[in-house]
């Protein structure tokens, strides 16, 4: 039989790809082997030369999300799923964890500050004027505003009163905003998990500049832990994510999930540190041979279709 052949599409990063397609080639035998991946322009015949690509920088060029799409539709395996990906948000995502039991920070989503390409006041006449009191009152002091569809740590604010809330509403464009009750954290976890099973819990300073965010040190009780653990699985289940980052912020020894969306997580040897960057090397190696080797049918998301009640009556609240 011909050797599975993985393809690694990614952007500017430079320690992780090349670590990994040398780790693949190391563990994959004669049955698996790893490249970056070639792409031009692609015809419309179903022909792709890989039979799984992992996808690091799609988020930031359409032209390889469509030829994704396109490979997915003809038999390659595809990580992260493309049309999930493309569909999903950060705000969207809370309904899927809550349906997880895990817990999340009280959110709402905002209506556009400035009017999308395209729009003008008369595309708005369903919008009713915000109850900025009832939002207030529902989030508490302090409030994060951040994007629903976003990373990278840009547009993020961290207000404390309505003239600091406004001053950073005003400058957020046409972006889709999210308002979210501000965690007090003691302690602060960003876990890496592969293939919704391999789980790696790292201690995170936020706080700190990127360079020493992964030198924090938390006193974390095996009860915290296994907790995290679960609840970082439970995410990626229900989104369907085979590599991903998620984060939580423990309060009074709750974890809340606070950023699980990175569907092309930082794995830079400069930021992660040696130790964290070998796990993920190793792990998504393995990953990776196990899922181009194994049988597992097109997916079109995770599990929360049939985690979440759909058919609940939409005038009462989640339970
Ligand atoms: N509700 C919250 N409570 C406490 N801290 C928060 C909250 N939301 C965001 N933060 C802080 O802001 C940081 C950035 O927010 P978040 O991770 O949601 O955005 P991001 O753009 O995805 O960032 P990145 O991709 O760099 O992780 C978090 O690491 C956390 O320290
Ligand atoms: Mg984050």
């Amino acid at each position: 039989m011909r050797k599975k052949r993985i393809g690694i599409l990614f952007g500017m990063e430079d320690t992780f790809p090349w670590a990994l397609v040398n780790a693949i080639n190391a563990k994959g035998g004669d049955q698996v082997e790893a490249a970056p991946c070639e792409i031009s322009f692609a015809k419309d015949d179903g022909v792709f030369g890989y039979d799984l690509v992992l996808d690091r920088i799609s988020h930031e060029v359409p032209f390889y999300r469509t030829w994704l799409k396109c490979a997915a539709a003809s038999g390659v395996k595809i990580v992260n799923n493309p049309f999930w990906w493309s569909a999903d948000d950060k705000f969207f995502d809370n309904f899927v964890a809550r349906a997880a039991g895990v817990a999340v920070p009280r959110t709402v989503l905002l209506p556009h500050k400035q009017y999308p390409p395209n729009t003008e006041a008369k595309s708005f006449r369903n919008m009713q004027w915000v109850n900025w009191e009832e939002v207030f009152n529902y989030l508490g002091w302090p409030i994060f505003m951040k994007p629903a569809y976003g990373g990278g740590w840009k547009d993020v604010y961290k207000v404390h009163d309505p003239q600091e809330f406004f001053a950073a509403y005003d400058q957020t464009r046409d972006l889709t905003m999210m308002a979210q009750e501000a965690i007090e954290f003691d302690s602060y976890y960003r876990c890496y998990v592969l293939g919704r099973k391999r789980v790696r819990i790292m201690m995170y300073d936020p706080k700190q500049p990127h360079h020493l965010r992964y030198v924090a040190n938390y006193h974390t009780p095996p009860e915290l832990e296994q907790r995290i653990h679960r609840d970082a699985v439970a995410l990626c289940e229900g989104l369907g994510y085979d590599m991903n980052t998620v984060e939580f912020a423990v309060r009074d020894g709750i974890p809340y999930a606070i950023d699980f969306m990175n569907c092309a997580p930082d794995a830079d040897l400069h930021s992660v540190g040696q130790e964290n960057f070998d796990w993920m090397v190793n792990n998504m190696a393995d990953t990776l041979i196990e899922i181009v080797t194994g049988g597992k049918p097109l997916e079109l998301t995770g599990n929360w279709p049939s985690v979440l009640n759909t058919s609940k009556d939409p005038g009462q609240p989640l339970a």
